[in-house]
């Protein structure tokens, strides 16, 4: 049966679930949440739970894409601080896909840069890029970007220009978040994504309000006494 054959080829989506506009979340009553951020939070947007069961998921839909022809040495690079904990679990799934199936397997290495451009919860118009020079050995090799969040996509489309200078056979790109934004459409799109959220500061899972709430495992929305309480004063 070729349709059946289809199926289990491109069973798992590399498009992100959508959380619509009107989800209101989960109440903070049924979750276990650290006394230190408690009274910060409005409601989990994403559990742990589904967050970790969405990376298993792309973990194996990005093994089986990557390892159809012979499979090449993928570098991953890991966008920190916030992608930290995504690409560690990605890599981890990734490596049990690896121990696992006994026809296919993905070599992989792992490189790390960090950018910033996030000042309180908006975008700054400044992006750093760190430890692009620490790249080596890239020419003719397949990359994958791994990162947290695409918001409004400039990061990811200046960072891709940077990468593409050291003539990479291919370059695609893996994120956990895209954000819906109301202002202007993201001007990128990643080959692979966990999940689409609405117009929100997320918090959580590594990702940060001003350097708080990275050590927080679900993917919050913070209240507005909780963003005033961690803003900082830059003028
Ligand atoms: N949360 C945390 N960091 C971010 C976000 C967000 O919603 N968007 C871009 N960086
Ligand atoms: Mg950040």
């Amino acid at each position: 049966m070729a349709e059946t054959k289809n199926l289990t080829e491109y069973y798992i989506q590399a498009d992100p679930i959508i959380i619509p506009d009107s989800f209101e979340g989960y109440p903070l009553r049924y979750f276990n949440l650290p006394l230190h951020y408690r009274d910060d939070l409005n409601y989990v947007l994403i559990p742990y739970g589904l967050v970790q069961d969405r990376i298993e998921a792309l973990a194996s839909r990005i093994f089986h894409d990557l390892t159809i022809n012979i499979p090449e040495q993928l570098i991953c690079i890991c966008v920190l601080k916030g992608g930290y904990r995504f690409f560690s679990d990605l890599i981890s799934k990734i490596q049990n896909e690896n121990r696992l199936q006994n026809n296919r397997s993905l070599p992989m290495s792992l490189e790390f840069i960090r950018t910033r451009s996030y000042i309180n919860d908006y975008s700054s118009n400044q992006l750093e890029i760190i430890g692009l020079s620490d790249l080596n050995n890239l020419k003719n090799r397949n990359l994958l970007i791994i990162e947290d969040i695409i918001d409004t996509g400039i990061t990811m489309v200046a960072l891709k220009e940077q990468l593409e200078k050291f003539q990479p056979k291919t370059i695609q790109v893996v994120s956990l978040f895209t954000k819906r934004r109301k202002d202007k459409q993201c001007i990128f799109k990643p080959d692979y994504c966990g999940f689409e959220i609405p117009d929100h500061f997320i918090v959580g899972y590594a990702l940060d309000y001003n350097e708080y709430f990275r050590d927080l495992e679900h993917i919050c929305i913070l209240k507005e006494s909780g963003v005033a309480k961690y803003k900082i004063n830059d003028n």
